[in-house]
């Protein structure tokens, strides 16, 4: 899991490699099997996946919206498949899997195609039955995932919504200067991942200072809410510590109440419009007594007497990209918990890499 923490960098520049187009400010994925007018005449997208895979759908579904202006949902595969889903025409449904081969992702999509429906893959494993099935696809290329907990197949999977969207929203309305800048933004972000992963060290503190903790509430809002949900599921499947993930506005609705000095909480605080908001949700835990440890921009000065620890990831440009950096000290700082608790981290109990069963 560690290897595979730390190989995302390259994973990302391997998945971003050769489908940027800078001259027409663009992405380029071969495979989808669709014309530019097929993919013109898309009207919304629907998302199906499992586990880390449905909150890298989750992330997708904020991209499509706010960068193609396209309607998106997401849904559990294990719940679509019993729904007899309505398919409409001019809709282009994703199965996202890294294995391929998970039993509710795979039956979901027989079931919409069943129905009519067009669904790509977004897989990680070549000639997965997910890969073979679908209606074409894109590879992450994000390498062999062994750990039973995923990472880099996450930040690789949004890696491919962050280029469809780049290449529905220029189909659309986004403009050549607004597609150059969310290019050249991607091709930062594998410096950027590694500028986190040098913080291992105080992530590894930090760790150890809180993994004594039976309960946490991760907490995020728009496009970080999927990440606040991946850094409860990570923590949950390896070190065993309970955690709940939530939209920090979400959790005066009841959650609230599970807050006291026992319930550390961790906050995405990222620059964007919703910080202050974020702030706020932060200051209700605080004056419950609830400790907070804050995933935050560097020079952030905002927290200080709200937040007990903080974690600095480095500022970007365009807000939207900040799920690739948030995830990481989340996905380290559950690594650490579960060593410094001495569990088999690559093997967590009563869980397989890949479901195959119902
Ligand atoms: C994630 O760490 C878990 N191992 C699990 O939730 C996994 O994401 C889920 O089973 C889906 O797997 P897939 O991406 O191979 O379909």
């Amino acid at each position: 899991m560690e290897k595979e923490i730390f190989e995302q960098p390259e994973a990302i520049k391997r998945g971003v490699s050769g489908r940027i187009d800078l001259e027409q400010a663009t992405a380029h994925l071969g495979g989808l099997n669709m014309s530019n007018r097929d993919l013109l005449n898309i009207e919304r997208v629907r998302i199906t996946a499992a586990g880390t895979s449905y909150y890298a759908g989750m992330v997708g579904t904020y991209l499509l919206e706010s960068v193609a202006r396209v309607p998106c949902t997401v849904e559990l595969a294990s719940e679509l498949r019993y729904r007899n889903p309505i398919v409409e025409r001019n809709t282009l449904h994703f199965a996202v899997s890294q294995s391929g081969e998970t039993a509710d992702t795979l039956y979901a999509l027989r079931e919409l195609q069943r129905k009519g429906a067009t669904v790509l893959g977004i897989c990680n494993v070549v000639g997965s039955s997910i890969a073979r099935e679908s209606d074409g696809g894109v590879y992450i290329h994000s390498g062999p995932e062994i750990a039973v907990a995923s990472t880099k197949a996450f930040t690789s999977q949004i890696t491919v919504f962050y280029l469809f969207a780049m290449l529905l929203g220029r189909m659309r309305h986004l403009s050549y200067e607004a597609g150059l800048e969310l290019a050249r933004e991607l091709q930062v972000i594998p410096t950027r991942v590694e500028q986190i992963l040098a913080k291992q060290k105080s992530i590894k503190e930090l760790a150890g200072k809180y993994a004594h903790y039976k309960n946490f509430l991760f907490l995020g809002r728009g496009i970080n809410y999927p990440v606040a949900m991946e850094g409860a599921l990570k923590l949950k499947e390896i070190s065993y510590i309970h955690a709940e993930g939530y939209s920090a506005a979400e959790i005066k609705h009841g959650p609230i109440a599970l807050i006291n000095e026992e319930t550390p909480s961790f906050f995405l605080v990222p620059d964007d419009g919703l910080k202050e908001k974020v702030i706020s949700n932060m200051k209700e835990v605080k004056s419950r007594g609830g400790k907070i440890i804050a995933v935050a921009v560097e020079g952030e000065n905002s927290l200080k007497g709200i937040a007990d620890d903080i974690i600095e990831i480095p500022k970007l440009k365009n807000g939207l990209f900040y799920p690739f950096l948030m995830v990481v000290p989340l996905q380290l700082f559950a690594y650490y918990c579960a060593l410094d608790l001495g569990r088999d981290v690559d093997h967590p109990r009563n869980l397989a890499k890949s479901v195959t069963v119902e």
